[in-house]
């Protein structure tokens, strides 16, 4: 693989599992980009959140993401607002691919239902609030993207392999 597989989508697209899913395939290195923030400050995105703010952790997002780009090619696990930033975006093209993972609000909702550690959905964990915040951020996913792959009714095994189609992404 000679470039980054940025992995990008709402919250629940399966970017996870995906690039885990990769990593197997392609024998590459996976990076979770929340996993890797987690660990780095010692705190929870919730804590993150709840002590320094959101602008905080977009912070620690942008300077993980430098640091994943300077790095040997990897299948990266985006957090689903790390696209928000232009700044963040630039790196990504510059350094990779970038696929969006897509599904529906009410797919999302049966993903993400029981979680506690997302703190742009506590609170909210609904199909309504869902729906209208994936409506507000789709037009920049979309945007982004080189390639867009729905994952509604799809396993995970058969989503990694239309992600290497159609980024023509091969094993070294
Ligand atoms: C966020 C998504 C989360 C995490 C943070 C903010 C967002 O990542 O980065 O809670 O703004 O959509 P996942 O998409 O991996 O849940």
């Amino acid at each position: 693989m000679e470039k980054h597989i940025y992995l990008i989508g709402f919250m629940g697209s399966g970017k996870s599992t995906i690039s885990r899913k990769l990593k197997k395939l392609m024998q590459v290195k996976e990076l979770d980009m929340d996993a890797e923030i987690v660990s780095e400050n010692g705190m929870s995105i919730n804590d993150m959140f709840a002590r320094f703010g959101e602008d905080y952790f977009r912070d620690k997002e942008t300077e993980m993401l430098r640091k994943i780009a300077d790095s040997a090619p990897a299948v990266v696990s985006c957090g689903g607002g790390t696209v928000l930033r232009q700044e963040n975006v630039d790196i990504m093209k510059k350094s990779g691919v970038i696929v969006l993972l897509t599904a529906s609000p009410q797919t999302i909702y049966l993903r993400v239902r029981n979680s506690k550690d997302r703190p742009i959905l506590n609170g909210h964990m609904n199909v309504e609030y869902i729906a209208s915040l994936m409506e507000k951020r789709r037009a920049v996913y979309e945007a982004v993207c080189d390639i867009r792959v729905a994952t509604d009714d799809k396993n995970p095994d058969q989503i990694a392999k239309e992600i290497l189609a159609l980024s023509g992404c091969q094993k070294k």
